[in-house]
């Protein structure tokens, strides 16, 4: 049984998104799974969805906790939706933001601007115990356009070229807070938390 006021582990060690998680779902304590020396799990799975799953299980188990996860990248039209799951090693894997970014910009080499759409998608999920067989889920997907240059200094990964048009600017234009209101991953956090409450409250 999950109660308010329990512990959660996140599967990340990203202080922005501990922060983010955090301020969302005040009455608990979100524990970042670096805390446990939690061991990192090979994300194979081909959708967000299941990736996400893979890493709440594996925190869950370690920490014998309740626990969160999420699992992102770049669906990319032209591309029969690539770089996907694969988003954060779309270059091989230990490449960087910028080999990731220079590896998009050449594939979408040529492709006309009616054709280079793409979506950024959070899959999020909250489970109560490592084989809790209910898990709370929420996505969330952020439309926009890939331009042919970066510009932009904020956030990370795609944001130089992922162009918003009705911000009329990239996501790397974006303040945090703007770019959270807006994004797959605040989607899909404000969802999930939203989904937590409702079931502590049964
Ligand atoms: P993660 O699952 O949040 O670690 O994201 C996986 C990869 O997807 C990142 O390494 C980025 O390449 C890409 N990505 C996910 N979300 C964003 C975003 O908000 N902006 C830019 N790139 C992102």
């Amino acid at each position: 049984m999950f109660s308010a006021s329990q512990q959660i582990v996140l599967a990340s060690g990203n202080p922005g998104k501990i922060k983010e998680i955090q301020a969302m779902l005040a009455q608990h304590l979100i524990v970042p799974q670096s805390a446990f020396n939690v061991p990192e799990c090979d994300e194979t799975a081909c959708t967000f969805l299941e990736n996400a799953l893979l890493k709440a299980r594996n925190a869950a188990l370690h920490c014998r906790l309740p626990a969160i996860a999420d699992d992102s990248g770049l669906i990319v039209d032209a591309l029969n939706g690539a770089p996907g799951v694969l988003s954060a090693r779309y270059a091989g894997i230990g490449a960087g933001d910028q080999d990731n970014l220079d590896k998009l910009l050449e594939a979408l080499n040529g492709v006309p601007d009616a054709q280079r759409t793409a979506r950024f998608i959070c899959a999020m999920v909250f489970i109560g115990h490592a084989e809790d067989p209910c898990p709370v889920i929420a996505q969330g997907a952020w439309e926009g356009r890939l331009l042919g240059h970066a510009a932009g200094h904020h956030g990370f990964g795609y944001d130089p070229i992922f162009w918003l048009p009705d911000q009329q600017c990239t996501s790397a234009e974006l303040s945090a807070d703007v770019k959270n209101s807006l994004s797959h991953r605040g989607q899909a956090l404000r969802h999930l938390t939203a989904l937590i409450k409702a079931r502590e409250t049964i």
